[in-house]
């Protein structure tokens, strides 16, 4: 639950796009006590997200995680515009419009024309480099990724992500702010998928793999995660909750800007899932059929098979967080925390290599590499050289 703050915070917060994401951080702004200003092109939008954070907000009070006196002030202090005009005073803006660049691009000059010298725009997109946003801005300084997780209000995690053109004192300023707000703050260098889209890709990439080579079923490969591994969905649960219309553009949108590095390559099975618009549970059919009357297939809970299962996944995984740490994307505790709390991992995957042992981990890497001859499995050179060395990540 998000920190919630009596007292009304003289800065006041613009949020340019009310639907999702925008409309659960200016739930999270002024729930902190800011004054928060949210503004849609589209009005329809503007008014449900009204409606629902009013719905929200009384669902909160009923659960009593509010009070009355607080869900009013919340209310009271969250603005609805239409005019862009209106945004002149705030201190920060968080956009959370459509991903697409030109139209960022083309919201950012306009804000930067209108706002104050100091007022920080930040940008909550998944996919799009936050140099790119910002080259479109005279004073690109002071334009930074603000990354929230779906649902806003709810999950913990929020990426900060500074562009090579960012100035440092707006980056402690943008982190100091959403700190205040009582989220964890991770900061991370502007590469494609920041820390969590980028690591996550091999929970989902190698399953598929394991799946395409006939190792096992879907329900198999669910249930040897979340057996052996401890996560909370397996990986075609989660594609499927998450739609794999979003899942395999994410994929596809991080492997062509790595220059198509084979370990993010997308897979056909999810590409002709998207093609035949099988998303998941909104669409009412993923990789499993959430029709009425549809039965779920069981998994064949053999242990040998759903121990290697998870051994492959889970080296995957390690390989990629090691990678993160290796190209300096974050600190080895903030790779670990972007893990657990963006997408609710058991553990911190350097954490969880240090207990199944360094060597383990390289082990599983180098036998795949040897026996498929592919790219996607070669080792991180910093997991090989930690194994050398005898070094843990933690201690
Ligand atoms: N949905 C997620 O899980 C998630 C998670 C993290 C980040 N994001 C990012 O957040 C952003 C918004 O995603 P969302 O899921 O909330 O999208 P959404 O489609 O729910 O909402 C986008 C809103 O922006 C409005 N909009 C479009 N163009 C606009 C413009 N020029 N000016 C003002 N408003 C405009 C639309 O009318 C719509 O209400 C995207 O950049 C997305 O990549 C999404």
């Amino acid at each position: 639950m998000p920190t919630t703050n009596n007292q009304q915070l003289t800065t006041s917060i613009g949020i340019i796009g009310a639907g999702a994401m925008g409309a659960g951080i200016a739930q999270v702004a002024a729930t902190a006590g800011h004054t928060v200003l949210v503004y849609d092109t589209n009005q329809t939008a503007l008014d449900k997200a009204k409606v629902s954070l009013e719905s929200t907000l009384k669902k909160l009070v009923e659960k009593q995680k509010l009070t009355e006196e607080n869900a009013k002030g919340i209310s009271t202090r969250t603005q609805f515009s239409s005019n862009l005009n209106d945004f002149k005073n705030c201190t920060a803006i968080i956009e959370a419009i459509v991903e697409n660049l030109e139209v960022k691009q083309k919201l950012f000059v306009e804000l930067e024309s209108m706002v104050s010298a100091d007022c920080i725009l930040a940008s909550n997109t998944s996919s799009l480099s936050i140099a790119s946003i910002a080259s479109a801005c005279k004073k690109s300084d002071r334009v930074i990724g603000i990354h929230f997780f779906n649902p806003a209000p709810i999950m913990p995690l929020v990426e900060i992500i500074p562009a090579i053109t960012t100035g440092e004192i707006i980056t402690q300023s943008a982190k100091k702010l959403i700190d205040a707000w009582g989220k964890t703050t991770v900061l991370t260098k502007d590469t494609p998928g920041f820390i969590v889209n980028r690591v996550a890709r091999s929970y989902y990439g190698e399953s598929i793999r394991i799946y395409e080579e006939g190792m096992a079923d879907f329900a198999t490969i669910d249930w040897a995660l979340k057996t052996y591994g401890g996560f909370k969905m397996g990986p075609f649960e989660l594609m499927d909750f998450i739609g794999n219309d979003i899942n395999f553009k994410v994929t596809e949108s991080v492997w062509e800007q790595f220059f198509y590095e084979p370990r993010f390559k997308p897979s056909l099975t999810q590409k002709r899932l998207y093609e035949a618009k099988l998303f998941g549970r909104k669409s009412g059919r993923g990789y499993y059929n959430y029709a009425e009357n549809a039965v779920m297939p069981n998994p064949t809970q053999d242990e040998v098979l759903g121990k290697s299962i998870f051994n492959r996944v889970i080296a995957m995984l390690i390989n990629e967080a090691v990678d993160s740490l290796y190209l300096q994307l974050a600190s080895v505790q903030d790779i670990d925390l972007a893990m657990t709390k963006g997408v609710n991992y058991p553990k911190g995957l350097l954490k969880w290599a240090d207990e199944l042992g360094l060597a383990t981990v390289l082990t599983t890497l180098e036998n795949l590499y040897a026996e498929y001859g592919e790219d996607r499995y070669r080792p991180c050179v910093l997991l090989k050289r930690m194994v050398k060395e005898k070094k843990s990540f933690y201690n």
